[in-house]
Protein backbone atom coordinates (compact mmCIF):
# COMPACT_ATOMS: atom_id res chain seq x y z
CA UNK A 1 0.00 0.00 0.00
CA UNK A 2 0.75 3.42 -0.76
CA UNK A 3 2.55 5.46 2.22
CA UNK A 4 3.24 8.80 1.47
CA UNK A 5 4.90 12.05 3.08
CA UNK A 6 1.54 12.23 5.60
CA UNK A 7 1.08 8.61 5.89
CA UNK A 8 -1.68 6.55 4.54
CA UNK A 9 -4.67 8.25 3.37
CA UNK A 10 -7.24 8.30 6.32
CA UNK A 11 -9.91 6.25 5.20
CA UNK A 12 -7.31 3.70 4.83
CA UNK A 13 -6.37 3.60 8.26
CA UNK A 14 -7.89 1.49 10.16
CA UNK A 15 -7.90 -1.21 7.48
CA UNK A 16 -3.73 -1.35 7.91
CA UNK A 17 -4.71 -1.89 11.41
CA UNK A 18 -6.69 -5.37 11.19
CA UNK A 19 -3.76 -6.35 9.25
CA UNK A 20 -1.64 -5.60 12.00
CA UNK A 21 -4.14 -6.71 14.87
CA UNK A 22 -2.39 -10.17 15.19
CA UNK A 23 0.68 -9.05 16.29
CA UNK A 24 -0.16 -5.83 17.70
CA UNK A 25 0.23 -6.58 21.73
CA UNK A 26 3.12 -8.32 20.96
CA UNK A 27 4.80 -5.61 19.32
CA UNK A 28 3.87 -2.47 21.94
CA UNK A 29 4.46 -5.02 24.62
CA UNK A 30 8.09 -4.62 23.39
CA UNK A 31 8.10 -0.75 24.96
CA UNK A 32 8.70 -0.54 28.02
CA UNK A 33 6.63 1.85 28.98
CA UNK A 34 3.79 2.06 26.58
CA UNK A 35 1.07 0.94 28.85
CA UNK A 36 2.39 2.79 31.74
CA UNK A 37 2.08 5.86 29.68
CA UNK A 38 -1.07 5.62 28.89
CA UNK A 39 -2.47 4.74 32.45
CA UNK A 40 0.01 8.11 32.72
CA UNK A 41 -2.48 9.44 30.57
CA UNK A 42 -5.63 7.93 32.36
CA UNK A 43 -4.64 9.23 35.94
CA UNK A 44 -3.77 12.92 34.32
CA UNK A 45 -7.94 13.08 33.49
CA UNK A 46 -8.02 13.17 37.50
CA UNK A 47 -11.79 10.85 37.42
CA UNK A 48 -12.88 11.29 40.70
CA UNK A 49 -13.95 8.94 43.13
CA UNK A 50 -12.72 6.05 41.23
CA UNK A 51 -15.29 6.90 38.46
CA UNK A 52 -18.02 5.98 40.36
CA UNK A 53 -21.56 7.01 38.53
CA UNK A 54 -19.25 8.59 35.56
CA UNK A 55 -19.19 7.19 31.69
CA UNK A 56 -16.22 7.33 30.00
CA UNK A 57 -15.72 6.83 26.40
CA UNK A 58 -12.40 5.31 25.00
CA UNK A 59 -11.98 6.64 21.47
CA UNK A 60 -9.74 4.47 18.94
CA UNK A 61 -9.61 1.66 22.03
CA UNK A 62 -7.77 -0.87 19.35
CA UNK A 63 -6.68 -4.47 21.54
CA UNK A 64 -7.65 -2.41 24.96
CA UNK A 65 -4.65 -1.06 25.71
CA UNK A 66 -5.98 2.31 26.52
CA UNK A 67 -9.50 0.68 28.01
CA UNK A 68 -7.33 -1.33 30.34
CA UNK A 69 -5.58 2.34 31.37
CA UNK A 70 -8.78 3.86 31.95
CA UNK A 71 -10.20 0.65 34.03
CA UNK A 72 -7.83 0.87 36.22
CA UNK A 73 -8.11 4.13 37.45
CA UNK A 74 -11.68 4.59 37.05
CA UNK A 75 -12.67 0.69 38.34
CA UNK A 76 -16.58 2.16 38.89
CA UNK A 77 -16.76 3.58 35.85
CA UNK A 78 -18.87 2.52 33.09
CA UNK A 79 -16.81 2.71 30.06
CA UNK A 80 -17.38 2.65 26.55
CA UNK A 81 -14.56 1.67 24.16
CA UNK A 82 -15.06 2.54 20.49
CA UNK A 83 -13.00 1.51 16.97
CA UNK A 84 -13.70 1.20 13.42
CA UNK A 85 -10.90 -1.70 13.07
CA UNK A 86 -12.58 -5.01 13.49
CA UNK A 87 -9.71 -7.26 13.91
CA UNK A 88 -8.32 -4.56 17.27
CA UNK A 89 -11.67 -5.24 18.34
CA UNK A 90 -11.57 -8.47 18.16
CA UNK A 91 -8.89 -8.91 20.26
CA UNK A 92 -9.86 -6.32 22.46
CA UNK A 93 -13.29 -8.55 23.10
CA UNK A 94 -10.85 -11.56 23.63
CA UNK A 95 -10.04 -10.58 27.06
CA UNK A 96 -11.65 -10.50 30.26
CA UNK A 97 -13.26 -7.36 31.36
CA UNK A 98 -15.78 -6.75 34.01
CA UNK A 99 -19.37 -5.97 32.58
CA UNK A 100 -18.99 -1.88 32.76
CA UNK A 101 -17.26 -2.28 29.56
CA UNK A 102 -18.22 -2.64 26.69
CA UNK A 103 -16.99 -2.49 22.99
CA UNK A 104 -18.04 -0.65 19.81
CA UNK A 105 -17.44 -1.55 16.68
CA UNK A 106 -17.90 2.35 14.51
CA UNK A 107 -15.66 4.79 13.30
CA UNK A 108 -15.10 7.49 15.58
CA UNK A 109 -16.75 10.12 13.34
CA UNK A 110 -19.93 8.06 13.13
CA UNK A 111 -20.69 7.86 16.98
CA UNK A 112 -22.82 10.77 17.77
CA UNK A 113 -25.18 9.50 14.78
CA UNK A 114 -25.57 6.04 16.25
CA UNK A 115 -27.85 6.98 18.59
CA UNK A 116 -28.79 5.25 22.03
CA UNK A 117 -26.13 5.85 25.11
CA UNK A 118 -22.80 5.26 22.86
CA UNK A 119 -23.60 8.76 21.53
CA UNK A 120 -23.05 10.26 25.32
CA UNK A 121 -22.92 12.54 27.09
CA UNK A 122 -19.21 11.36 28.71
CA UNK A 123 -17.56 12.94 31.84
CA UNK A 124 -14.39 11.68 30.35
CA UNK A 125 -12.99 11.01 26.79
CA UNK A 126 -9.55 9.31 26.33
CA UNK A 127 -8.13 9.02 22.84
CA UNK A 128 -4.61 7.53 22.70
CA UNK A 129 -3.27 7.31 19.21
CA UNK A 130 -6.06 8.52 17.21
CA UNK A 131 -6.43 12.17 16.40
CA UNK A 132 -3.68 12.11 14.10
CA UNK A 133 -4.89 8.82 12.12
CA UNK A 134 -8.14 11.20 11.46
CA UNK A 135 -9.22 12.87 8.07
CA UNK A 136 -10.49 15.89 10.21
CA UNK A 137 -8.91 16.43 13.73
CA UNK A 138 -10.48 19.60 14.23
CA UNK A 139 -14.01 18.37 13.19
CA UNK A 140 -13.39 15.12 15.56
CA UNK A 141 -11.76 17.65 18.64
CA UNK A 142 -15.39 19.62 18.57
CA UNK A 143 -17.02 16.55 18.22
CA UNK A 144 -15.85 15.43 21.12
CA UNK A 145 -16.60 18.62 22.94
CA UNK A 146 -20.32 17.91 22.00
CA UNK A 147 -19.93 14.36 23.54
CA UNK A 148 -18.46 15.74 26.78
CA UNK A 149 -20.65 17.07 29.95
CA UNK A 150 -19.98 20.65 30.90
CA UNK A 151 -16.59 20.03 33.14
CA UNK A 152 -15.58 16.59 31.59
CA UNK A 153 -12.09 16.14 30.45
CA UNK A 154 -10.82 14.95 27.08
CA UNK A 155 -7.48 13.46 26.85
CA UNK A 156 -5.56 13.06 23.80
CA UNK A 157 -2.64 10.53 24.09
CA UNK A 158 -0.42 11.12 21.21
CA UNK A 159 2.42 11.47 19.76
CA UNK A 160 4.17 14.92 18.88
CA UNK A 161 7.38 15.44 17.61
CA UNK A 162 7.90 18.81 15.66
CA UNK A 163 8.55 21.28 18.08
CA UNK A 164 11.90 19.53 18.94
CA UNK A 165 14.52 19.08 16.89
CA UNK A 166 16.18 16.04 19.07
CA UNK A 167 12.52 14.06 19.27
CA UNK A 168 12.39 14.45 15.86
CA UNK A 169 15.48 12.71 15.06
CA UNK A 170 15.29 10.09 18.19
CA UNK A 171 12.21 9.03 16.25
CA UNK A 172 13.84 8.59 13.15
CA UNK A 173 15.98 6.77 14.87
CA UNK A 174 13.64 4.51 17.38
CA UNK A 175 11.56 4.13 13.77
CA UNK A 176 14.09 2.33 11.18
CA UNK A 177 15.81 0.72 14.11
CA UNK A 178 13.41 -1.03 15.90
CA UNK A 179 9.25 -0.33 14.51
CA UNK A 180 9.60 -1.05 11.18
CA UNK A 181 12.03 -4.07 11.19
CA UNK A 182 9.94 -5.53 13.99
CA UNK A 183 6.34 -5.11 12.54
CA UNK A 184 8.00 -6.35 9.42
CA UNK A 185 9.65 -9.25 11.50
CA UNK A 186 5.76 -9.91 12.95
CA UNK A 187 3.69 -9.22 9.81
CA UNK A 188 6.03 -9.42 6.96
CA UNK A 189 4.01 -6.57 5.96
CA UNK A 190 5.35 -2.68 7.25
CA UNK A 191 2.68 -0.13 6.02
CA UNK A 192 1.22 0.74 9.05
CA UNK A 193 4.58 0.59 10.95
CA UNK A 194 6.01 3.29 7.61
CA UNK A 195 2.42 5.12 8.35
CA UNK A 196 3.12 5.42 11.80
CA UNK A 197 6.58 7.09 10.76
CA UNK A 198 5.39 9.47 8.36
CA UNK A 199 2.29 10.48 10.08
CA UNK A 200 4.04 11.46 13.72
CA UNK A 201 6.56 13.70 11.71
CA UNK A 202 3.52 15.31 9.60
CA UNK A 203 1.33 15.54 12.46
CA UNK A 204 1.00 18.60 14.62
CA UNK A 205 3.82 20.32 17.03
CA UNK A 206 2.71 20.07 20.66
CA UNK A 207 2.01 24.24 20.54
CA UNK A 208 -0.54 23.56 17.50
CA UNK A 209 -2.24 20.98 18.87
CA UNK A 210 -3.20 22.68 21.98
CA UNK A 211 -4.18 25.53 19.92
CA UNK A 212 -6.62 23.26 18.13
CA UNK A 213 -8.02 22.05 21.04
CA UNK A 214 -8.71 25.91 22.29
CA UNK A 215 -9.87 26.49 18.95
CA UNK A 216 -12.29 23.86 19.55
CA UNK A 217 -13.82 25.19 22.24
CA UNK A 218 -12.13 23.30 24.83
CA UNK A 219 -11.22 25.37 27.93
CA UNK A 220 -7.67 25.24 30.34
CA UNK A 221 -5.80 23.30 28.07
CA UNK A 222 -2.54 21.94 28.58
CA UNK A 223 -0.06 19.31 28.24
CA UNK A 224 2.79 16.68 29.41
CA UNK A 225 5.19 14.44 28.40
CA UNK A 226 6.34 11.32 29.17
CA UNK A 227 9.29 10.39 31.38
CA UNK A 228 12.23 8.15 29.77
CA UNK A 229 12.85 8.22 25.82
CA UNK A 230 8.81 9.61 24.84
CA UNK A 231 9.81 12.48 26.84
CA UNK A 232 9.19 15.39 24.14
CA UNK A 233 7.82 12.32 21.64
CA UNK A 234 4.61 11.44 23.64
CA UNK A 235 2.03 13.70 25.78
CA UNK A 236 -1.03 14.01 27.38
CA UNK A 237 -3.06 17.05 25.59
CA UNK A 238 -5.50 18.04 28.12
CA UNK A 239 -8.93 20.04 27.90
CA UNK A 240 -12.13 20.66 29.48
CA UNK A 241 -16.09 21.21 28.59
CA UNK A 242 -17.00 24.59 29.44
CA UNK A 243 -18.94 24.62 32.55
CA UNK A 244 -22.26 26.86 32.35
CA UNK A 245 -20.79 29.73 34.39
CA UNK A 246 -17.24 29.73 32.16
CA UNK A 247 -20.04 30.29 28.82
CA UNK A 248 -21.90 32.90 30.53
C1 LIG B 1 -2.47 3.00 17.47
S1 LIG B 1 -4.04 2.27 17.76
C2 LIG B 1 -4.27 2.72 19.43
C3 LIG B 1 -5.13 1.74 20.17
C4 LIG B 1 -5.28 2.02 21.65
N1 LIG B 1 -5.91 3.31 21.90
C5 LIG B 1 -3.94 1.96 22.35
O1 LIG B 1 -3.58 2.96 22.96
O2 LIG B 1 -3.26 0.94 22.29
C6 LIG B 1 -5.14 3.39 16.91
C7 LIG B 1 -6.56 2.82 16.77
O3 LIG B 1 -7.40 3.82 16.21
C8 LIG B 1 -8.32 3.17 15.36
N2 LIG B 1 -8.87 4.13 14.41
C9 LIG B 1 -8.24 4.78 13.40
N3 LIG B 1 -9.10 5.59 12.76
C10 LIG B 1 -10.30 5.45 13.39
C11 LIG B 1 -11.58 6.04 13.20
N4 LIG B 1 -11.79 6.93 12.22
N5 LIG B 1 -12.58 5.68 14.04
C12 LIG B 1 -12.37 4.79 15.04
N6 LIG B 1 -11.18 4.19 15.25
C13 LIG B 1 -10.16 4.52 14.43
C14 LIG B 1 -7.52 2.08 14.69
O4 LIG B 1 -8.37 1.07 14.17
C15 LIG B 1 -6.64 1.60 15.84
O5 LIG B 1 -7.20 0.51 16.52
Amino acid sequence: MRVDRAGLPRGEVPGAFDVGAAAYDRLVGANPGYHANLRRSADRMRIPGRGKGLRLLDAGCGTGASTAALLAVAPEAEIVAVDAAGGMLEAARAKPWPPSVRFVHSRIEDLAERGGDVQGPFDGILAAYLLRNLADPDGQLRAFRALLRPGGSLAVHEYSVRDSRAATRIWHAVCWGIIIPSGWWRTRDTTLYRHLWRSVLAFDGAARLRRRMLDAGLTDVHSETMPGWERDIVHTFLGYAPTEEAKQ
